[in-house]
């Protein structure tokens, strides 16, 4: 059974999921309008991840008898460099990251031993999800503006497809 605080702060944070994921779709569309194809392919692909996330939480309220309640949200759609969007994107993994941190804080200080295996798939994805950010973001620092290492990195990012992540249904 869920604290009513802590089927509150999950909801956030299931909010926070769904800002992601149209955050990276915008972000997709943004990347398209500029050229890079494969780049648009990348974040369609993370805003596929993000609307799994999304569901995971949803799933595990409605599991647990718990409404669901939706916050309307702004999307930014403003970008001008890959290098630009994938900062961002490395900004925003770290917040979540950090609101990870605290609902598992949270979920530890209420002894809710079911979130706490729930939360924990969460924490390891953050890590790779950062670690992949960086690795982009060197490359892109690497490549300048080079237009034949941009389209190289551009096919490279077009390669990535989606896998749904383990009871994401
Ligand atoms: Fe759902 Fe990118 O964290």
């Amino acid at each position: 059974m869920l604290s009513d605080s802590m089927a509150q702060s999950i909801n956030s944070h299931l909010n926070t999921e769904h800002f992601s994921a149209q955050l990276y779709l915008s972000m997709s569309s943004a990347a398209g309008v500029m050229g890079f194809k494969g780049a648009a392919t990348w974040f369609m692909v993370q805003y596929q991840e993000e609307m799994a996330h999304f569901m995971k939480f949803y799933n595990y309220l409605n599991s647990q008898g718990v409404l669901v309640k939706f916050v309307a949200a702004d999307i930014p759609n403003e970008y001008h460099s890959l290098l630009e969007m994938f900062d961002k994107t490395l900004i925003h993994e770290q917040h979540i990251t950090k609101a990870m941190n605290h609902l598992m804080d949270h979920a530890v200080k209420e002894s809710d031993h079911a979130t706490q295996i729930f939360l924990q798939w969460f924490i390891t994805e953050q890590v790779e999800e950062e670690e992949n950010d960086r690795d982009i973001i060197g490359k892109l620092k690497l490549i300048g503006d080079n237009g034949y290492g941009l389209l190289m990195l551009d096919n490279d990012l077009g390669r990535r497809v989606f896998v749904p992540p383990p009871t994401a249904a």
